[in-house]
């Protein structure tokens, strides 16, 4: 049995406490910290009786935790995942790896300095099933070589309007992500574009685009709409050289109404990505016991923040930007 800890009790800490507490095989959630200490006692509950911490690195500490999860809000991933493999702990680390350049890299030396991997990144899109359709289908060249990678992203906006800062290091980075998995190919160059949620106020963002051009010559454009005043939506469109494919849509019917057709749309990503949580979970623990560690790394989330960073360069300077050459570690080999 894997005794888990898990850091940040909140929408995805909750979600991914109770999948490992009743849903996961081999997992056990024996201590949860959360600065909200009812929010932490609740989720304990629900864990069927895990220990509430009230210090992270304390709990870190605890020799009953053998592995972590991180879903503290994005500035406190970075310092988190350093004191788990300073105490050689596994961890899913929720994304964004860190919030800026320097810190990302701290990650990414501690790691390598440690020589073995021990992060797994929380890009769930790859144990999305829709997601890994299209992954196949790519890799079996049915639709031939990529030209074009299109992700369309959609949230429904909070209170306060978002910077064009957080929505690509919070959101937009999914979609990085997403598009170097998919092509299987490293970004070469980006531009960014915005339209501000508020006349006044230039750094907010509304609709976020990204144009990107990949190393072997494909291209891409994300567009984040983050607040459609529909409901949460991610939609892949790959166009290759013989044909394009598309993620299934979602799985609710298509219901006729007095006089309409529609389909229901998810609310937010925790109805989306049920399913995919569940999978990340499992094959985390799996791995785990095995291991042999799978699916995203530090590698690939310190590049989405590469990519992330030009991203928001080219937001500064209005001008396409280009993304830095980088050799993958070989720890990091495919
Ligand atoms: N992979 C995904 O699909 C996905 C989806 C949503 C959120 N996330 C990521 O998960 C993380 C959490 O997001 P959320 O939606 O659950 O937010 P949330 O606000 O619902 O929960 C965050 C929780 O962290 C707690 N917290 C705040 N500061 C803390 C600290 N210093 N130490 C410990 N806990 C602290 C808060 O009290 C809250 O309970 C974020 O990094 C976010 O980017 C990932």
């Amino acid at each position: 049995m894997v005794q888990i800890g898990v850091v940040g009790t909140g929408g995805m800490g909750g979600r991914h406490a109770r999948n490992l507490a009743n849903k996961t095989p081999g997992a056990k959630v024996v201590a949860v910290m959360d600065i909200d200490q009812e929010r932490a006692r609740i989720v304990a509950a629900e864990c069927g009786g895990a220990s509430v911490y009230t210090d992270a690195q304390a709990m870190i500490a605890d020799p009953a935790v053998q592995a972590v999860v991180i879903a503290a809000p994005d500035p406190f991933h970075a310092e988190l995942v350093l004191a788990c493999l300073a105490a050689g702990k596994p961890v899913l680390c929720e994304k964004p790896l860190a919030t800026n350049m320097a810190d990302a890299r701290k990650v990414l030396d501690a790691e390598l300095a440690g020589g073995r991997r021990l992060v797994q990144l929380g890009f769930m899109r790859e144990y999305d099933q829709a997601h890994q359709a299209l992954k196949e289908l790519l890799d079996r060249g049915d639709i031939g070589q990529p030209l074009m990678f299109h992700g369309l992203h959609t949230g429904e906006g909070g209170i306060e309007p978002r910077t064009v800062e957080d929505v690509i290091i919070n959101s937009a980075i999914h979609d990085i992500h997403s598009a170097r998995w998919l092509l299987n190919q490293e970004v070469n160059q980006v531009y960014t574009q915005w339209v501000k949620a508020e006349a006044t106020r230039p750094e907010t963002c509304r609709l976020l685009l990204v144009q990107m051009v990949f190393k072997d010559g494909a291209l891409g454009l994300i567009e984040m709409n983050a607040d459609s005043n529909y409901g949460y939506q991610v939609d892949v469109t790959l166009t290759g050289s013989q044909g394009s494919a598309r993620t299934a849509p979602a799985s609710a019917p298509t219901v006729k109404q007095a006089r309409k057709q529609f389909q229901t749309i998810d609310p937010d990503w925790l109805v989306r990505f049920d399913a995919a949580y569940i999978r990340e979970a499992q094959a985390w623990v799996q791995s785990l016991v095995e291991k042999q560690p799978t699916g995203p790394t530090v590698w690939d989330g310190y590049v989405a923040m590469v990519v992330a960073d030009a991203c928001i360069q080219s937001a500064k300077t209005g001008q396409p930007q280009a993304v830095p050459d980088l050799e993958r570690p070989a720890m990091y080999a495919r």
